[in-house]
């Protein structure tokens, strides 16, 4: 589990999105910037070994390197295809499968649609993209769809934009082996499974499918 610190920075960002009067553009350009900082965040918590290259004046730099070349990321339409448009301006050849998965409006139980994931996704480090978890009841299927195509809870990065303690609490007590990286972990949920203090609908929001 790794949120960002929470720096002035970055609560600026998250007071300018959460703002009920932030306009569409407003709203796409702050979200957009936090995506960011949490996509990078989760390409580091990937698998790392040695590596020391060369630097202009032949001294050894002390680095890093990834250990899976390609990366694999799978996100859940509608949201979620916000963090993938983020993801593909870093990493252009990223490996990308969707699990179409929609809350039920009035029970908000997830119910699964459809799925097309990546050739070879099995065995590897998969990056899980959805932004909202409130129930957690959506990435928990997403995790189950992910599984079953021989990804291991363990090689799963979730990443996140909001959640709240009931969420990761249900997360962890069914995956303990996944990994979550997330900008905000809010206060808790109100009885109609919104988030509190809250962001609304990320995805009508961010689409701006209301006007
Ligand atoms: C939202 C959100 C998550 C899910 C989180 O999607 O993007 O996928 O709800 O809720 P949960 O943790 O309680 O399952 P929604 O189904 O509303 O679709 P959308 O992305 O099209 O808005």
């Amino acid at each position: 589990m790794h949120e960002l610190p929470r720096t002035d920075g970055l609560v600026a960002l998250h007071a300018t999105a959460r703002d009920v009067r932030a306009t569409h553009l407003e709203f796409v350009l702050s979200t957009q910037r936090i995506m960011r900082l949490l996509l990078e965040e989760a390409l580091g918590q990937l698998q790392h070994t040695d590596s020391t290259p060369t630097t202009p004046i032949g001294a050894t730099f002390p680095g890093r390197v990834r250990v899976q070349r390609e990366t694999f990321a799978v996100s859940v339409p509608r949201a979620g295809d916000a963090l993938e448009a983020e993801l593909r301006s870093i990493v252009p050849d990223a490996r990308l499968g969707k699990i179409l998965i929609q809350r039920d409006p009035q029970r908000k139980v997830p119910v699964f649609h459809w799925s097309k994931l990546p050739d070879g996704i099995a065995g590897k480090e998969v990056l899980l993209l959805d932004p909202m978890m409130a129930t957690a009841g959506t990435v928990k299927m997403a995790v189950s769809v992910l599984a079953a195509a021989g990804v291991r809870p363990a090689d799963i990065v979730l990443v996140n934009f909001l959640t709240c303690p009931e969420a990761l609490g249900k997360l962890f007590a069914e995956y303990p082996e996944i990994r979550v990286v997330t900008s905000f972990v809010d206060e808790g949920l109100t009885e109609q499974a919104f988030m509190r203090p809250g962001i609304g609908d990320f995805g009508d929001r961010y689409y701006g499918t209301h006007g």
